[in-house]
């Protein structure tokens, strides 16, 4: 399995960018100085990514002006006041219209720099360097930025996509295993909803792909990345504002959303609740007759193979509490709760008429009581 770089684009008019993806691509400066159109630059990362890979980035940026933010690592701090002390920053410096910021971390970092972006001037460009599988295979990539509120994930927020997205595999090296398995969440999830082939990909090679974190040889690593990126950026150039195929990503996220609100976050990381949420939706689509008793276990599977939780496991949620968190996705439209389901594995749509019944055996099935 080839480790060259591999380049896709996402396809979006004027707005169109590259995704970069290989290895070691922190030590070359080719890709970054295209895409930036000014002279001034502000890196903004947090202070675990600082001390592994500030230095290596900052190597890159010799013919800029570089300015560097560094903020508390956490989802606590996705919130409006972080994204006003890097207004601070670029401010104190009267950093102009063509500055270039550049997001260095997780989806958290990518999330709260690009809403910076969005709204800094009324909008300035914005590279992400995502860190984490997670922000590899979805943050990094179709403009969504945003912070959270108290009320709320997410809740603010505006659509600004990158100039490029820079996937440097070989961060993943000093990445947790666990975070590690999140982000596999979400590569299942495209393979799930898209693509049976790479389902099968996938069971035959989970192993070596989680193994190829620290080897040598990140083939089978890169081409995962890559084919998910593929299936992103392909359902972004057609709904870049999620009014129709978009949200079909959401698969798993309303039960997962719905399970780390009433947890807490961190409880869950987010990909951990999202593969509960999968199986969740798998159950619900054999109760609703469109996937067999052996799909379901298939979903599982993969899933269990990647490190991951299947069931809510020792925590006390009721069914009632989960409907309840689950009322206040985004994705509520007029009290229904909208979701994705199965057709079969590797195809997938979204419903609003499933049977409230069956949504609700499904919630006891899976909660205490
Ligand atoms: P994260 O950004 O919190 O990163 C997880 C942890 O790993 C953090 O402690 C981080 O500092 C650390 N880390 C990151 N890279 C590392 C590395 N290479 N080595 C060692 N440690 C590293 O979490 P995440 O899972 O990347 O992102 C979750 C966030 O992304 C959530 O806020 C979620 O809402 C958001 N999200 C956004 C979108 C979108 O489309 N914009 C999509 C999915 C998720
Ligand atoms: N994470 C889902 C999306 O970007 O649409």
């Amino acid at each position: 399995m080839s480790t060259k770089l591999k380049i896709l684009n996402v396809e979006l008019g004027d707005k169109s960018y590259p995704i970069y993806i290989g290895r070691d691509l922190l030590s070359d400066k080719t890709h970054f100085e295209k895409h930036i159109s000014g002279h001034q630059v502000m890196v903004v990362t947090n202070s675990t990514i600082e001390p592994l890979y500030l230095e290596k980035v900052n190597n890159l940026l010799g013919n800029f002006e570089v300015q560097v933010t560094i903020l508390p690592d956490g989802e606590q701090y996705k919130t409006l006041e972080t994204v006003n002390s890097i207004f601070d920053a670029l401010l104190e410096e009267k950093f102009d219209r063509s500055t270039t910021l550049i997001a260095l971390g997780g989806g958290v970092v990518g999330d709260i720099t690009g809403f910076a972006a969005a709204s800094y001037l009324r909008g300035v460009d914005f590279i992400q360097i995502p860190t984490t599988l997670l922000s590899q295979v979805d943050s990094s990539v179709g403009g969504k930025t945003g912070v959270n509120h108290t009320l709320g994930k997410n809740m603010i927020g505006a659509f600004h996509q990158p100039r490029a997205v820079i996937i440097d595999v070989d961060t993943l090296d000093t990445l947790p295993i666990r975070e590690f398995s999140a982000g596999m969440a979400e590569v299942i999830k495209y393979a799930l909803l898209g693509n049976i082939e790479f389902l099968s990909a996938l069971e035959k090679n989970i192993d070596s792909i989680k193994r190829g974190l620290h080897q040598e040889d990140k083939g089978l690593l890169i081409d995962a990345i890559y084919r998910s990126c593929s299936y992103k950026a392909e359902i972004v150039s057609v709904d870049e504002f999620e009014s129709g195929v978009r949200r079909l990503l959401n698969l798993g996220h309303t039960f997962g959303h719905g399970i780390e609100n009433v947890l807490g976050y961190g409880t869950y990381l987010h990909g951990e609740a999202v593969a509960i949420g999968m199986c969740m939706a798998a159950r619900l689509s054999q109760l609703e007759g469109n996937l067999s008793v052996e799909d379901v276990d298939r979903v599982k599977s993969i899933l269990t193979l990647a490190g991951l939780p299947c069931s809510i496991g020792k925590y006390n949620i009721t069914a009632t509490q989960l409907y309840k968190a689950m009322m206040l996705d985004k994705k509520v439209i007029d009290g229904n709760i909208r979701l994705v389901l199965f057709l079969c594995l590797g195809d997938a749509y979204i419903s609003q008429d499933y049977s409230e019944e069956n949504l609700k055996q499904v919630l006891s099935e899976f909660c205490h009581s």
